[in-house]
């Protein structure tokens, strides 16, 4: 693994950016790794559809809480839609490494628990008329 991916992940899974809970979060969802049981949970601030600010908890693997703690910086500032439609490329270009398959379940854990917060927002929202 190139050492400057390796540090960048690394610094992330020991200073992870956004990680807590929130006071009073609009939006959450938890889910896990049904290979290793680590998991990750996501709460989102939302305002006008807009995620305004986000922490993330859990545990597991450098790969899963690194990834994590890249995609909360990368969606604070999205409106739920653009979450809801993210594919694996964000994670990877995050990551920036090529990853195996196994390592590409820890890799998109935090993207699949995000996915899953927003899209359960948006399907709370009221009908409109
Ligand atoms: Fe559990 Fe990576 S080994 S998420």
């Amino acid at each position: 693994m190139d050492d400057f991916y390796r540090d960048f992940i690394l610094d992330h899974y020991r200073n992870p950016r956004n990680f807590g809970h929130l006071d009073h979060p609009e939006a959450s969802a938890e889910d896990l790794n049904p290979l290793c049981g680590d998991t990750i949970r996501m709460e989102f601030e939302v305002d006008g559809g807009v995620v305004r600010d986000v922490r993330f908890s859990g545990k597991g693997c450098a790969i899963s809480q690194a990834s994590a703690s890249m995609l909360t910086e990368t969606i604070k500032g999205m409106r739920l839609e653009e979450i809801a439609k993210l594919s694996k490329d964000v994670v990877l270009e995050n990551v920036g490494i090529g990853i195996s398959p196994t390592r590409l379940k820890c890799a998109t854990l935090g993207l699949r628990v995000a996915k899953s917060a927003a899209i359960g927002e948006i399907a709370g929202w009221p009908d409109e008329e």
